[in-house]
């Protein structure tokens, strides 16, 4: 694998959740691979446990790390060719990018979506002038539209706690003060469908997801019928994905917060969140904090999943 953009580039599902599992058992079986090797992470938006889980991926794999926050001391980037540079922004992208591909082996890039364009965002025009013009392979740590790592390790957990060999897995909008992306969605509707599981999506009319990522999953616009008979209950916030109200917030219904009510109506299902959340918006402080809880394991199969992305783009270099 060079590059890393999303579910079709893992290859086989099984084999990549049996190295999951094996790097799992001993995650520095493979401190070999990465000898004199250099990881660049390129962070345009603000990070927890991205930043923390692929460094220290990286460290089991006994790679050099460089950590570039492009907002925090380095020179501001033009991104639009054809501009002239009169502002304040002092160097562009396509000098930039080449210039930090001569500095390492593997390139890790951080760009949500900006909702000025969405053709510009789903068409990833940050992440992939990154491919085009670093020379270098390239991964994405959340880009405009898909957070692959952080369906990876969502998988990965799921495969943990499962009980059935296809569960319901039930992926719900709860509402949320800012208009966020739909990156996360995206990319778990898409693995959750390549992994075979029975797969719902539950949110008030308007916010669609695009169907190149839902394709396989099932829509219920009832909140409470979609949890019924859930074993895996996924919150998440989104904002309107459809060309009309692209980025817009269509709904502020605090009745779509998650919390005993809904999960009262699963097969006591785990509930999953990506995290950060924000609580008694998405979800209740006793759903987040109950027994039934998976966010922490979730984050903690983080540093999992970028050990194998990463693993296999060393293979291939
Ligand atoms: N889930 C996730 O990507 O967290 P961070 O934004 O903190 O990296």
């Amino acid at each position: 694998m060079r590059h890393f953009t999303g579910v079709q580039d893992i290859g086989d599902l099984q084999e990549a959740l049996r190295q999951a599992l094996e790097i799992k058992n001993d995650r520095f079986k493979y401190v070999g691979l990465g000898r004199n090797k250099t990881l660049l992470m390129v962070f345009f938006n603000s990070s927890l446990r991205t930043r923390l889980s692929t460094q220290k991926a990286a460290m089991n794999l006994g790679m050099n790390v460089i950590v570039l926050d492009v907002n925090q001391g380095a020179w501001k980037l033009e991104t639009e060719r054809g501009v002239v540079m009169d502002g304040d922004k002092s160097e562009h992208l396509l000098e930039a990018i080449p210039v930090m591909g001569c500095y390492c082996d593997v390139i890790g890039v951080r760009s949500f979506a900006r909702f000025e364009s969405r053709k510009d965002d789903y068409e990833e025009k940050i992440l992939n002038q990154f491919i085009k013009y670093s020379g270098r392979p390239v991964f994405s740590m959340e880009a405009a539209t898909g957070h692959p790592l952080q369906s990876f390790a969502d998988w990965i957990t799921i495969e943990e706690h499962k009980t059935v060999v296809r569960p319901k897995v039930v992926m719900s909008w709860a509402p949320h003060p800012k208009s966020l992306p739909q990156a996360v969605p995206n990319s778990f509707a898409q693995w959750m469908v390549a992994a075979g599981y029975d797969v719902v999506i539950t949110h008030p009319h308007g916010y669609e997801l695009d169907t190149k990522f839902t394709a396989g999953a099932r829509i219920e616009y009832d909140q409470m019928k979609a949890f019924e008979g859930a074993d895996f209950v996924y919150g998440k916030n989104w904002s309107a994905a459809s060309p009309e109200h692209y980025g817009q917030i269509l709904n502020t219904d605090r009745t779509w917060t998650i919390g005993e009510r809904q999960m009262s109506v699963t097969n006591n299902a785990y509930f999953m969140h990506c995290l950060p959340v924000r609580r008694n918006m998405i979800v209740t402080d006793d759903v987040i904090e109950g027994p039934r809880s998976l966010v922490i394991p979730e984050a903690a199969n983080r540093e999992i999943s970028a050990t194998v992305v990463l693993k296999m783009i060393l293979e291939s270099l």
